[in-house]
């Protein structure tokens, strides 16, 4: 199917876990989808776009500008990259806390920045928080603070006329890579395609700002606040 004309949507995040499931649907509904990850992997239907991020912002200030300039005009920017944490704030290493706060919230804002200046708008903005952003965890102190700021920074671009339609989610626990190599038990938890249809409903009303989040045991979804 010729897609030029179709609605673009970036992801990052997208190349696995809830990213890449949100992206699945976005294309089964006419989407083109660009997508990120720490590599560059074939991805069907998917073009993908290698964005690492790490300790160090001035590559990340460099490597978006090259990002935002070879894409094509983006409708639609879904922000779902993270990563996990598992320690009091003084076991984390300096590398870790800037390249949680990197990931987390440096790049949606100095990609944000970037495509309201070469754009002049955006349709629309999807940011994947997670519960941690209303819960405080010993383990989890930045992640926690990342989360939480990300929630805030979407909500105020959504303030911005230029920013037609923002939907803040904050998913519970989901049986993804996210976990790998810590350990923790994910029987139990949402699956991310779960997760996504749930995503893709809430964004499919009308509205021009929500905040929800997507609990378990049962799974449900409460919507918080509405504009
Ligand atoms: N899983 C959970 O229990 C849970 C619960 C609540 C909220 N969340 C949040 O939901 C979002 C999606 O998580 P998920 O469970 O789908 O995780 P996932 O399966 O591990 O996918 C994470 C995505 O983020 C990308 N990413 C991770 N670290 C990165 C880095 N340093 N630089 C660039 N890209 C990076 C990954 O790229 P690669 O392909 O290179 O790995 C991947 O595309 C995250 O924001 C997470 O914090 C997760």
């Amino acid at each position: 199917m010729e897609k030029e004309n179709a609605m673009a949507t970036l992801i990052i995040g997208g190349t696995r876990g809830l990213g890449f499931e949100i992206g699945v649907l976005l294309a089964k509904r006419g989407s083109r989808v660009f997508t990120t990850g720490r590599s560059q992997r074939a991805i069907e239907g998917f073009t993908t776009v290698e964005l690492p991020v790490n300790e160090k912002v001035a590559e990340l200030q460099a490597r978006l500008d090259t990002i935002v300039s070879e894409l094509p005009h983006i409708d639609l920017l879904v922000f779902a990259a993270g990563f996990g944490e598992q320690g009091t704030i003084d076991e984390l290493s300096d590398e870790h806390v800037l390249a949680m706060i990197n990931v987390g919230l440096v790049l949606p804002a100095l990609l944000l920045q970037r495509i309201l200046k070469k754009q002049g708008g955006l349709k629309g903005l999807i940011a994947i928080t997670s519960t941690s952003q209303w819960i405080p965890r010993k383990k989890e102190p930045v992640y926690t603070g990342v989360k939480a700021g990300l929630a805030m920074l979407a909500n105020s671009v959504s303030l911005d006329s230029r920013v037609k339609k923002t939907l803040v989610v904050g998913p519970a626990g989901m049986d993804t890579g996210f976990w790998a190599g810590s350990g923790r038990d994910t029987a139990g938890m949402l699956s991310p395609q779960f997760v996504a249809k749930e995503v893709f409903k809430l964004w499919n009303e009308k509205f021009v700002y929500r905040l929800a989040r997507i609990l378990r045991d049962p799974p449900r979804v409460e919507v918080l606040e509405a504009r």
